[in-house]
């Protein structure tokens, strides 16, 4: 049957923030080393940085970068990785269990966002230290001169300082595996006392309190309403992750239908906080950052080895219906514009990742999970719109009622264009979509449209450095639009423009 999907300009949910298309760069397994930097590689920049990965991150357009970690950052010594690098220690991480050569640090880190054009979403380690060295670390990054810690910076030939905003406080102290693992009453004092102190060497910067780091967590809700009451009032955000494990899904269709648990999640987030709100008497509601999800096949035997150096790390590799998750996170998030204001896939290159290298320097490569990012990154920009939506309903496995279609509308108000990602969850019927523009104008007469099709010959279907276009998006129709249905294939994502 014919699906329809309503939008009207009454029906805004708000300004998309641009740095909702974040990602994440840890220091861990080939996300770093073997990964973004490799000295010895041809393309290879004055910092060690690869140029065809660059290339590539660019072209995937994340807005904000968060750095170092992660569950890195919460063993981590800053001072470690600024300086001379052949004074600068080689350390164990206790979190992934590796050798961390310190060879990228903090400055390394901020020139590469400025070469990829993207802003610094830095954390500080609240797991095995705490307010004194996060004071200096802030004091180092962003004052000009005139102290110890910035004048250490410029002796390191780094002389203005950098414009970093936003500052994590922390990540995941709610989780047992956390070095430095907190319950929420101590984590939600700690939090509010760095943030008092942070704020004294940079009132400018905006922090971000460790939100639960997973649905399932026992804590959760719980933790956003005992750590938004110790320091509601002096954080601007609150986090939040989740990934989606295929393996845990079990089939296809169930693993289609995340994008309702994504949905449900969000809300729930903002259900504890807007608690939070209510009994502490605030008038402000918590934006929420929502600085790591993805897809993730957690539920996999992971091979450490005994303290390796930039080991292959849950490097998964993405099917064409991991793609379609992606899809999902991404509707979701434009769904909650109005509260999501941050967001990062996690992570970058290797590691979770939608960039592949090959081990030892070889080929670079777009995971079917690139696109669907690159393309909402670049193109979802504007204002979110509520979709009314009218479609065939399924039942999955753990689901009722999910809709055969996922819709997520976008208006630029610059242009005019209105943009529409479509994720069609049916695995053998094409569905046709009839798009109704309710009170928009102008595009009676006859508007120009743009399809880009991203599909592949299976769900399970990959891309590898030898076979790197097995999942690529296509042009669908162009031309002229004049109202009629528009065919969207089945196991596909979709991005239709209208000008
Ligand atoms: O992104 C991989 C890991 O997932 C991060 O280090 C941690 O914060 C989360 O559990």
């Amino acid at each position: 049957a014919t699906a329809r999907a309503l939008v009207d300009p009454s029906f805004s949910l708000g300004e998309i923030d641009p740095r909702v298309y974040g990602s994440f760069v840890e220091h861990m397994g080939r996300c770093v080393y073997d990964g973004i930097y490799d000295p010895d590689h041809p393309t290879a920049d004055e910092d060690g940085f690869r140029g065809d990965v660059a290339d590539l991150v660019r072209e995937l357009g994340p807005t904000i970068l968060r750095y170092p970690g992660g569950n890195f950052v919460s063993g981590y010594r800053w001072e470690d990785g600024v300086g001379p690098r052949a004074d600068r220690p080689v350390r164990r991480d206790l979190a992934w269990k590796s050798i961390e050569p310190n060879l990228v640090g903090t400055n390394e880190f901020l020139r590469y966002c400025q070469r990829v054009a993207a802003e610094p979403m830095m954390a500080v380690n609240l797991g095995t230290r705490g307010i004194e060295a996060a004071t200096a670390l802030v004091e180092y990054t962003t004052l000009a001169e005139g102290s110890y810690w910035s004048d250490l910076r410029r002796s390191h030939g780094v002389a203005e300082p950098w414009d970093v905003r936003v500052w994590c406080l922390g990540n995941e102290m709610d989780g047992p595996w956390q070095l430095g693992h907190k319950t929420a009453y101590e984590y939600g004092r700690l939090a509010a006392e760095t943030a008092v102190a942070l704020r004294r060497v940079n009132p400018e910067i905006e922090l971000v309190a460790c939100g639960t780091s997973k649905p399932v967590m026992p804590t959760f809700a719980t933790w956003e309403a005992q750590v938004l009451e110790q320091c509601y009032s002096h954080v601007d955000y609150m986090s939040m992750h989740m990934y989606v494990d295929p393996d845990l899904a079990d089939d296809v269709p169930t693993l289609l239908a995340s994008g309702l648990e994504i949905d449900a999640y969000i809300d729930s987030v903002i259900a504890a906080s807007d608690f939070a709100r209510a009994a502490g008497k605030h008038s402000r509601p918590m934006p929420l950052s929502f600085d790591e999800w993805n897809v993730w096949y957690n539920s996999r035997p992971r091979e450490i080895g005994v303290w390796p150096s930039a080991p292959e790390l849950i490097g998964d590799i993405y099917s064409m219906a991991d793609a379609l998750v992606v899809g999902s996170f991404i509707n979701s998030i434009l769904r909650h514009s109005d509260r999501v204001r941050m967001a990062c896939l996690a992570q970058l290159v290797n590691v979770i990742a939608p960039i592949r290298t090959e081990p030892g320097g070889g080929q670079a490569w777009r995971q079917s999970s690139f696109y669907p990012f690159a393309l909402a990154s670049r193109f979802g920009r504007g204002e979110s719109l509520r979709v009314g939506l009218q479609a065939g309903r399924h039942d999955t496995a753990r689901h009722e009622d999910v809709p055969d279609l996922d819709v997520a509308a976008v208006r630029d108000p610059a242009s005019g264009t209105l943009t529409f990602f479509v994720i069609n969850r049916d695995l053998s019927n094409t569905i046709p979509l009839e798009l109704a523009l309710g009170g928009f104008t102008g595009f009676e007469a006859g508007a120009r449209i743009e399809h880009t099709v991203l599909t592949g010959p299976s769900a399970a279907a990959t891309n590898s450095a030898s076979q790197p276009d097995t999942v690529v998006p296509r042009a669908g129709r162009s031309g002229r639009w004049s109202g009629e249905a528009i065919a969207i294939e089945p196991l596909s994502w979709n991005m239709i423009r209208l000008h």
